[in-house]
């Protein structure tokens, strides 16, 4: 971890995150997170589309994969300091921010902070990678970890109920025809699923020519379609 994306961390993460103390804020709690596709780039405009909802708190969690697609290299992937400047989008989070601090007893431990304070976890993208960490609980990054972590009993104390994630799976054609995928796609879709008293909602890729130029499945439901998803989610109302 160099000091270089230890002091960038800082800025965009904040002050660490306590979720006892921001839980009567009257506000609905969005974690957002991108893992390595490249939708990812999407994430500022689902972002911005949100913005109207002054009654939101947005935080985002990147993959180190992801954080890649947004260094500020054209127009549509700003830098995360430009994100970091978006209306209601309250830190941005990468793996180093986990061990910004040497761990005490006592201190808090981000990827449970992070589910605790979340009302809904959006994963949009869901790379072939994170889905398949996911699937096998793995848990090597903060991304994983809060998946890992979070409350499938809706047991713990703070806002005790059953909370979701909303995954949103995106991948070149022929990952996403893999057998493995169709695996996969059956735990998230059956058993962890929340039409089956589960967790887990899944946002199936649409067909289209995607960016690597196969054309077929694999691509990210649009993300105008997500924002409506949040929107519905979190009975968010314009204002
Ligand atoms: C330019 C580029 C685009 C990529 N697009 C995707 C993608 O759309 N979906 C995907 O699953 N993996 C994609 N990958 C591969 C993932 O980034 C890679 O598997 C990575 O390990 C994912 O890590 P993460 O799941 O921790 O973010 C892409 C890689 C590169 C270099």
């Amino acid at each position: 971890m160099s000091s270089t994306s230890l002091s960038r961390s800082n800025a965009l993460s904040g002050p660490p995150l306590n979720a006892a103390a921001l839980r009567d804020d009257k506000k609905a709690h969005l974690l957002l997170a991108a893992s390595g596709s490249v939708a990812t780039i999407k994430i500022p405009l689902i972002i911005e589309a949100l913005s109207k909802h002054r009654n939101l708190s947005i935080r985002l969690v990147l993959t180190s994969s992801a954080a890649a697609f947004l260094a500020g290299q054209s127009a549509e992937q700003p830098s995360l300091e430009a994100i970091a400047s978006l209306p209601n989008l309250d830190g941005i989070y990468l793996d180093e921010d986990e061990w910004k601090e040497p761990w005490v007893r006592g201190n808090n431990i981000l990827h449970i902070e992070l589910r605790r304070w979340a009302d809904l976890l959006v994963v949009a993208p869901l790379s072939a990678n994170s889905l398949a960490k996911m699937v096998n609980g793995l848990c090597d990054n903060l991304l994983l970890s809060t998946i890992r972590a979070w409350d499938t009993t809706g047991t713990t104390i703070l806002r005790p109920r059953k909370k979701t994630i909303v995954v949103a799976p995106a991948m070149n054609t022929a990952m996403w025809n893999h057998p493995i995928t169709t695996k996969q796609m059956a735990l998230l879709e059956g058993d962890w699923n929340v039409r089956n008293n589960g967790w887990v909602e899944v946002l199936r890729p649409i067909e289209k020519r995607i960016a690597c130029g196969d054309t077929g499945s694999g691509g990210m439901k649009e993300w105008k379609e997500i924002v409506v998803v949040i929107e519905e989610r979190l009975e968010l109302r314009s204002g």
